[in-house]
């Protein structure tokens, strides 16, 4: 009998502020842009990995609840496990344990730290001692997301032409007052899967011409304001973003879209607030629920004021987290597959 188990990993999840939408290789997950975020450290995923020369298929189980064999949670994981298992010329079946402290499939990327981690754990229980550029790649084979979420603060990802140049880097450490704040609107899983949405965008989305030809100046302009450390320039540009990427889905054949009425009423909030005086914006993913971008100090006295519309477990404030974390031996120990 021989096992291989990893320390707990812990990744956090990132928003992106240029929104990654859209790829050139669906197998390799190539983006067909980059894309720049901001890792947060409030929702995040822990995960533990043991490769067994007993198991007999690979299982995952998630807060407990053991993943359907052909869901796609597991599919998604496999893609990982196969690829570290080449590396280390092993070829064991895996239990992965996952703790998500993210709503899950609510476009709050939990596919990005839930694939990251696993990146981090699969890689850790191998002893593969892989770099963090390598880990951005092995993370983004089981969701482009996840490349982003193995850096902290603000992190730009390359789009690259092949799976080696395809990998985030950091960008800035964002030591200064920035922040979200999440409007949770809906934690149900999404209709149209942020995969499936992009695909069907890039295949027949009238508006998707202009995303790409104007991708470039909104990439630069956001590094320029990351560099100036300038919510509003920060925030502007996002906002300006995340809408013109939300108008490619409305061009697509069939139509789409990840706004609720309730999204259109928090959007309207932020407008409203920014006429009070407030310098805030948001930014929104493949689901419904809206994020605030503004200083945390901001942030604070809007959550105060929100908390007349929602109640308190669907705000929740954000600031900029730390990137792939090896967790101390106590923490999870009454819970660590041995
Ligand atoms: C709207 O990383 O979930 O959140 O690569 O198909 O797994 P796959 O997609 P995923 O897409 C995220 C899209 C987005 C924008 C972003 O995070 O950049």
């Amino acid at each position: 009998m021989t096992t291989y188990t990893s320390s707990w990993i812990r990744a956090y999840t990132n928003i992106a502020l240029i929104k990654y939408w859209g790829k050139a290789d669906e197998a390799l997950k190539l983006p067909k842009n980059n894309s720049i975020s901001l890792t947060l450290d409030s929702f995040y995923t822990d995960t533990h990995v043991q490769f067994d020369s007993r198991f007999t298929a690979d299982t995952l189980t998630i807060d407990g609840q053991g993943q359907d064999q052909n869901g796609a949670a597991l599919k998604k994981a496999k893609i990982i496990l196969d690829l570290v298992r080449e590396i280390a010329q092993v070829d064991y079946n895996a239990k992965i344990t996952s703790l998500n402290y993210v709503p899950t499939a609510a476009g709050l990327a939990s596919s990005a730290s839930g694939l990251a981690a696993l990146a981090g754990a699969a890689s850790n229980a191998l002893e593969l001692n892989l770099s963090d550029t390598d880990l951005s790649r092995l993370a983004r084979r089981g969701s482009g997301s996840a490349s982003r979420s193995i850096f902290g603060g603000f992190v730009e990802w390359e789009k690259g032409d092949s799976d080696v140049t395809s990998v985030a880097k950091p960008l800035d450490d964002a030591n200064w007052d920035i922040g979200m704040l999440f409007i949770i609107l809906d934690s149900r899983q999404k209709a149209v899967s942020s995969s499936e949405g992009m695909s069907r965008t890039v295949a027949t989305s009238v508006f998707y011409p202009a995303w790409l030809e104007t991708i470039e100046l909104d990439l630069a302009d956001m590094r320029q304001a990351i560099k100036d450390q300038s919510i509003q320039q920060v925030g502007e540009i996002a906002e300006r973003n995340a809408l013109k990427m939300h108008g490619t889905n409305l061009g697509a054949n069939p139509p789409f879209t990840y706004w609720s009425a309730e999204s259109l009423r928090a959007m309207e909030h932020v407008r409203q607030l920014r006429q009070e005086g407030y310098n805030v914006y948001f930014t929104m993913d493949a689901g419904p629920n809206v994020k605030l971008i503004g200083t945390y100090q901001e942030l604070k006295e809007i959550k105060e004021h929100l908390s007349k519309y929602y109640d308190p477990a669907q705000l929740i404030l954000a600031q900029p987290g730390p990137g792939l974390t090896v967790l101390p031996e106590h923490v999870h120990a009454d819970i660590t597959p041995n």
